[in-house]
C-alpha cells in the first residue's frame, strides 16, 4: 500500500470531517439567505422612511430593529414543536428565522406601513395576524406579518420568509416589559403583576417568546 493513502480508520475520519465541512457550508448559505431577506425588507422600510421624511415631513416610523435567530435557537424550536430537523423542513416550518420589528408613532401608522409593504409586487404575504384588533389574552398587541421576498443569488433565486412585527411605541414598551418580567420570574409571574399587565389579569400568557 502506498504511504500516501490514509489508513482505513483515518479515511473514515476524513470522510466525517468532509461531511461536517459540507454541512457547515450548507448551514452558512442557509443562514445567509435569511440575512439577505432581512436586508431586502430593511431596504424597503428605509425607502419608505426616507420618502416620508423628505416629501411629507413626517416620520411615521420611530425605529426599526432586526435579528437573525441563532441556529441553536432554531433547533430548540424545532425540537419543542416536534418538527423534522432538516434544513428543508426548517425552511417550511420556522417562519421567524429572519425577524424585523418596526415601531411606529401612532396606530394608523402601523396599519399604513403594513399596507405599504404588503402591497409591493415582489412581496408575498404568507401570514398576517392582527393582535392589535385581537390582542392576546395577556394583553400583547402587535401586527405580525410573514412576508416572502425573492433574493437574487448568483445562480438561483431564493424565496425567503421574514417575520415583520409592527407596533406602536406604547405596544413596544409593554411587550419589552412583559418579556423582561416573564424571564425575571422564570415564567412563574405573580398574579399581581399579571393583573397589572392585562386589564383583567385572568388570562395566562399567549405564547412563548422565542
Ligand atoms: P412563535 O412560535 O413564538 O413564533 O409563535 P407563533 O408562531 O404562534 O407566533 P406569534 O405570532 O404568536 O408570536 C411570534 C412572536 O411575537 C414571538 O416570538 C414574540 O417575539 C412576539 N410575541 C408573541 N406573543 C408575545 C407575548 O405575549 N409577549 C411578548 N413580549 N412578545 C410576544
Ligand atoms: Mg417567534
Amino acid at each position: 500500500m502506498s504511504e500516501n493513502l490514509p489508513a482505513p480508520e483515518n479515511l473514515l475520519d476524513a470522510e466525517r470531517i468532509q461531511m461536517i465541512k459540507n454541512f457547515r457550508n450548507e448551514l452558512t448559505g442557509f443562514m445567509l439567505n435569511y440575512q439577505f431577506g432581512i436586508d431586502e425588507i430593511l431596504t424597503k422600510i428605509n425607502i419608505l422612511k426616507t420618502e416620508f421624511s423628505q416629501l411629507h415631513e413626517y416620520a411615521p416610523i420611530e425605529h426599526v430593529s432586526s435579528r437573525l435567530k441563532t441556529p441553536e435557537s432554531i433547533v430548540k424550536k424545532v425540537i419543542r414543536k416536534g418538527d423534522e430537523l432538516s434544513l428543508a423542513a426548517i425552511k417550511d416550518t420556522v417562519f421567524d428565522i429572519a425577524g424585523i420589528r418596526i415601531v411606529c408613532s401612532f396606530l394608523k401608522d402601523a396599519y399604513a406601513i403594513a399596507d405599504m409593504l404588503t402591497n409591493q409586487k415582489d412581496v408575498t404575504v404568507i401570514e398576517a395576524k392582527d393582535y392589535i384588533a385581537n390582542p392576546k389574552p395577556n394583553g400583547y398587541k402587535s401586527l405580525h406579518l410573514i412576508l416572502q421576498v425573492p433574493v437574487f443569488l448568483s445562480n438561483s433565486v431564493e424565496k425567503v420568509n421574514v417575520e415583520v412585527q409592527i407596533r406602536t411605541i406604547a405596544m413596544d414598551f409593554w411587550a419589552s416589559l412583559e418579556h423582561k418580567i416573564y424571564y425575571k420570574f422564570e415564567q412563574e409571574v405573580p398574579q399581581s403583576i399579571l393583573d397589572e399587565l392585562s386589564e383583567d389579569g385572568k388570562n395566562p400568557r399567549g405564547s412563548e417568546v422565542t
